[in-house]
C-alpha cells in the first residue's frame, strides 16, 4: 500500500512544536523586556482621599519637593508627608474647609492619613532615590511633570528597558543640581556635551548588570 504521507512529514509535528516554542519565548520575552507595566501602569491616577494638589502647592505656591519629601535625597525612599507638615500652614489656612477635614481629623487622633500608592517597583527590584537624586538625575526624568498635575498620574512604565535604556546612556539625563526638582526642565542644546562632562567629572557608571538592580 502507498504511503499515505510522504517520508518527510514525520518530522513536521517536531518542526510545528519548535516553532511554537520559540514563539512562545519571543512573545514571553518582549512582554518581560519591553515591560507589560507600559500597558498597565502608565496613566494609573488613583483618586486620593484628600484633594491634595501638587499643581497649587508646588506649581502656584512653589513649594520645593523636599519640603514634604524629606528624605529623597537622603535615603532610598522619598517618603510621603505625615500631617504635621501640612498642619505648618493648615492650622491657620483654610482649616474650616471641608476639602481640609481629613486632614485636620488625622492631626487631632494621630492616624496618619491614607494615601494611595502610584509607583511602586516589585520588591525583588532594588531602587534608591538618593543614588539618582544626588548625581542630578532629577525628579521629571522619572515623574514628569508633577507640578503641573492636580492628581499625580504615573507618566514612566517603570519597567527594566526603561530603566536600562538610560544606565546604559544617562548622559542626557544629568542637570544641574539647581535644577533638580524643576518638573519643567528641558535638556538644552550643549545636554550631552554637559552629560559627557558630568559623567566623567562624577565618574557615574549605573549598574546594567542584574545583581545591580536584584540583589
Ligand atoms: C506640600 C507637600 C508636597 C509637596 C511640596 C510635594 N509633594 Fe509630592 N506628594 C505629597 C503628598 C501628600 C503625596 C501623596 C498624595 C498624592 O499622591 O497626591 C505626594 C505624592 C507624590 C508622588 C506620588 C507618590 C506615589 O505614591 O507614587 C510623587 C511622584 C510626588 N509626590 C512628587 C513630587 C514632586 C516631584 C514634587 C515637587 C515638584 C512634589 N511631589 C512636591 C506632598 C507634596
Ligand atoms: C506652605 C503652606 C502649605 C502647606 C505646607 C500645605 N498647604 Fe495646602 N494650601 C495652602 C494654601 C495657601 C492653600 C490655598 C488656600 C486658599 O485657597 O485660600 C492650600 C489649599 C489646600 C487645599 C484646598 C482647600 C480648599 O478648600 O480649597 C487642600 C485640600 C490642601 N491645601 C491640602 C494640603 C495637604 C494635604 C498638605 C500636606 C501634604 C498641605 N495642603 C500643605 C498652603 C499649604
Ligand atoms: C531614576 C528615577 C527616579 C527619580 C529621579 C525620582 N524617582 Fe521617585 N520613584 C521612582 C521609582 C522607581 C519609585 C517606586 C519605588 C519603589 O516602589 O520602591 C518612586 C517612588 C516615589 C514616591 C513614592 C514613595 C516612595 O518613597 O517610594 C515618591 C513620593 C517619589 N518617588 C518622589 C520623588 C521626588 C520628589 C523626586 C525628585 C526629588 C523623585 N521621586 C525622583 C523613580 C524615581
Ligand atoms: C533617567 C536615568 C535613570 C533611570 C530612568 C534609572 N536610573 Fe538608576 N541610575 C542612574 C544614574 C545616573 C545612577 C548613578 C550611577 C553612579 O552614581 O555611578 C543610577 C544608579 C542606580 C543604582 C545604583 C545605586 C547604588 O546605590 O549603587 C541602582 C540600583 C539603580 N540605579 C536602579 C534603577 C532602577 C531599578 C531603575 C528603574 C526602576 C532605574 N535605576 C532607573 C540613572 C537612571
Ligand atoms: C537597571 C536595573 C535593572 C537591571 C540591571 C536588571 N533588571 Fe531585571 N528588572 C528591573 C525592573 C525595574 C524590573 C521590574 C519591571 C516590571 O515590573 O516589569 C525587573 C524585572 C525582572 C524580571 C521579572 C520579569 C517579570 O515580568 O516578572 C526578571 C526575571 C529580571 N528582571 C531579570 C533580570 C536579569 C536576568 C538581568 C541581567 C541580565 C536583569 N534583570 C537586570 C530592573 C533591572
Amino acid at each position: 500500500m502507498a504511503q499515505l504521507f510522504p517520508k518527510w512529514t514525520n518530522t513536521l509535528p517536531s518542526i510545528i512544536f519548535g516553532g511554537l516554542v520559540s514563539l512562545i519565548v519571543v512573545i514571553t520575552f518582549s512582554f518581560w523586556y519591553w515591560g507589560s507595566p507600559e500597558f498597565t501602569d502608565v496613566g494609573y491616577a488613583p483618586v486620593q482621599p484628600i484633594p491634595y494638589s501638587h499643581k497649587f502647592h508646588a506649581g502656584e505656591l512653589e513649594m520645593d519637593c523636599r519640603y514634604c519629601h524629606t528624605s529623597v535625597d537622603k535615603s532610598a525612599f522619598a517618603g510621603v508627608p505625615p500631617t504635621q507638615t501640612c498642619m505648618n500652614c493648615h492650622t491657620a489656612v483654610k482649616k474650616d474647609s471641608t476639602n481640609l477635614r481629613m486632614v485636620v481629623s488625622s492631626w487631632a487622633d494621630g492616624q496618619p492619613i491614607e494615601w494611595i500608592r502610584v509607583h511602586k517597583s516589585p520588591d525583588y527590584v532594588y531602587f534608591d532615590h538618593s543614588a539618582h537624586v544626588n548625581v542630578g538625575v532629577g525628579c521629571s526624568s522619572c515623574h514628569g511633570d508633577v507640578a503641573s498635575m492636580e492628581i499625580v498620574s504615573q507618566e514612566k512604565s517603570l519597567s527594566m528597558g526603561w530603566c536600562l535604556d538610560c544606565h546604559r546612556n544617562p548622559e542626557m539625563h544629568l542637570r544641574p543640581m539647581d535644577q533638580l526638582t524643576n518638573t519643567q526642565w528641558i535638556p538644552p542644546d550643549d545636554q550631552f556635551s554637559y552629560g559627557s562632562w558630568m559623567v566623567n567629572e562624577l565618574d557615574i557608571t549605573p549598574p546594567t548588570d542584574c545583581s545591580g538592580c536584584h540583589r
